[in-house]
């Protein structure tokens, strides 16, 4: 039963919108009308509120590592289910009849829960990436990518599945964002458009 407790559990914290209700809290309206109407952070940037952006990062990053802190206490031997249950809850949250986030700031929470050197590598391929490129799209899906990569290289050989599996969901969810960067026509972070 540890697995469903884990996944119920990951689920349920990963799938608090923390995008769309610091915009509604702020009088942004419903981020999900918004640019790319996704209830990410770097959509919630575009209402123009660098703070909100922030908050949000920082909270859909924290939903990941605490379902995953709480699974190593609870659930050690379903660490994993939890990993991939919050991504899960973010992505497809019930609340919003299962149209959520793309899953990058709350799998650097994952990463982290997992292992720091995993957590380590996401988070310096995230922020280069960016730095390099100002694409966040671009930025995230390399970075989930090096999780799983992280993973094998650094004695974590039990995780590489999950994180394999969450990076393909990722990319999955980015596909709007990859016809655009194959059409050069994906927007700089800031930028109001989609
Ligand atoms: O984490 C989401 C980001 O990678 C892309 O966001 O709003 O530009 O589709 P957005």
């Amino acid at each position: 039963m540890a697995w469903l407790y884990a996944a119920l559990l990951g689920y349920l914290i990963g799938s608090i919108p923390f995008g769309l209700l610091l915009a509604l809290a702020a009088g942004k309206g419903d981020i999900r009308q918004i640019g790319s109407g996704n209830i990410g952070a770097t959509n919630v940037l575009r209402t123009g509120s660098k703070g909100l952006a922030a908050a949000t990062l920082l909270l859909d990053l924290a939903k990941g590592l605490v379902a995953v802190l709480i699974a190593w206490r609870w659930f050690p031997e379903a660490v994993s289910v939890a990993a991939l249950a919050a991504v899960i809850g973010h992505c497809f949250p019930v609340w919003l009849k299962f149209k959520g986030g793309k899953g990058v700031a709350t799998n650097a929470g994952v990463s982290f829960g997992l292992g720091w050197p995993i957590g380590l590598a996401y988070a310096l391929v995230w922020i280069g990436v960016l730095a390099l490129t100002r694409i966040s799209s671009l930025a995230g899906m390399a970075a989930v990518v090096a999780a799983a990569v992280a993973a094998a290289l650094f004695g974590y050989e039990r995780f590489v599945p999950v994180l394999a599996a969450i990076a393909v969901l990722v990319i999955w969810l980015h596909r709007e964002n990859i016809r655009r960067l194959l059409a050069g026509e994906e927007p700089k972070v800031g930028s109001k458009k989609p």
